[in-house]
């Protein structure tokens, strides 16, 4: 038995990066999936990759932070597997620069990234857990959520930051309104990960500058994606079964 067997998993963002590594993680334990992204390629990857290691996989193209893919994602699980037990809000992302650069479209297409597809799959997915008494609702906040040090030193972050301060938040609060109907809420925090996108621009920065990843991490290197993607196995199984409102970090200490 895996250590989420026959559970079925939404996904969001899931054709690259941390969404990618969680879905195989997930596949692995046992679940069943339902993969969304707009990279309809790396999606078919993912897929592939989670259908090898046993899992009954489902997928949709489509931009979360839109009501009708949002809802429609959801609406897949429970037409295809009458369920959705765990969803895992991964989208997210950052345009930076320097705060008093950085234009109002910048900031605007960074909450909307970050927030409102979060805001948009939880809504959806809710109703039908709370119908069953039973879910487990993952986000992905960020370590940067108090502030990111060498983005903020080189790029400029704010943005980013206030977002996934931002997403903790709301998962406390949807934490509470979801307590009664046995659903757990809970968020990971990542470090510095080294994933397709962010690696790239993490490893140059641990060979340029001062303040560097490596240097300002406990543990003086980038985790892995697969220790994101373990955590979320973690709070997604039943044996974080008494946490809930919690923002585990994933971030090489602090
Ligand atoms: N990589 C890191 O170091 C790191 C650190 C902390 C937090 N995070 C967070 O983890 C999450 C995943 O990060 P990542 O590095 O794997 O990101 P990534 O950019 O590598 O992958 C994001 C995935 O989401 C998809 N996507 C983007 N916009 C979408 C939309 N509107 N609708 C549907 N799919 C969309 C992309 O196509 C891509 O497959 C994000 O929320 C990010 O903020 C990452």
């Amino acid at each position: 038995m895996g250590r989420v067997q026959d559970k079925v998993a939404v996904i969001t963002g899931a054709a690259k990066g941390l969404g990618a590594a969680i879905a195989l993680r997930l596949a692995e334990e046992g679940a069943n999936l339902v993969l969304g992204d707009i990279d309809a390629d790396g999606l078919s990857t993912s897929a592939s990759n989670a259908k090898a290691a046993g899992s009954d996989v489902e997928t949709l193209v489509g931009d979360v932070t839109e009501e009708g893919p949002a809802a429609a994602l959801v609406g897949r699980a429970v037409d295809r597997f009458g369920q959705i037990d765990i969803l895992v809000n991964n989208v997210g992302g950052s345009r930076n620069s320097k705060i008093w650069e950085m234009p109002v479209e910048d900031w605007d297409h960074t909450v909307k990234l970050n927030l409102r597809g979060t805001f948009l799959c939880t809504r959806a997915a809710a109703p039908h857990m709370m119908g069953k008494r039973y879910g487990k609702i993952i986000c992905l906040s960020s370590g940067a959520r108090e502030g990111t040090p060498w983005t903020a030193f080189y790029q400029g972050g704010s943005a980013y930051s206030a977002c996934k301060a931002g997403v903790h938040g709301f998962m406390r609060d949807v934490a509470l309104e979801l307590a009664e109907y046995n659903i757990n809420v809970n968020a990971v925090g990542p470090g510095p990960i080294d994933t397709e996108r962010a690696g790239a621009v993490l490893r140059k920065m641990n060979e340029t500058v001062e303040y560097s990843p490596n240097h300002m991490t406990p543990l003086g290197r980038l985790g892995e994606p697969r220790e994101v993607a373990d955590a979320v196995l973690f709070l997604a199984s039943d044996e974080a079964s008494y946490i809930s409102g919690h923002t585990l970090a994933v971030a090489g200490g602090r």
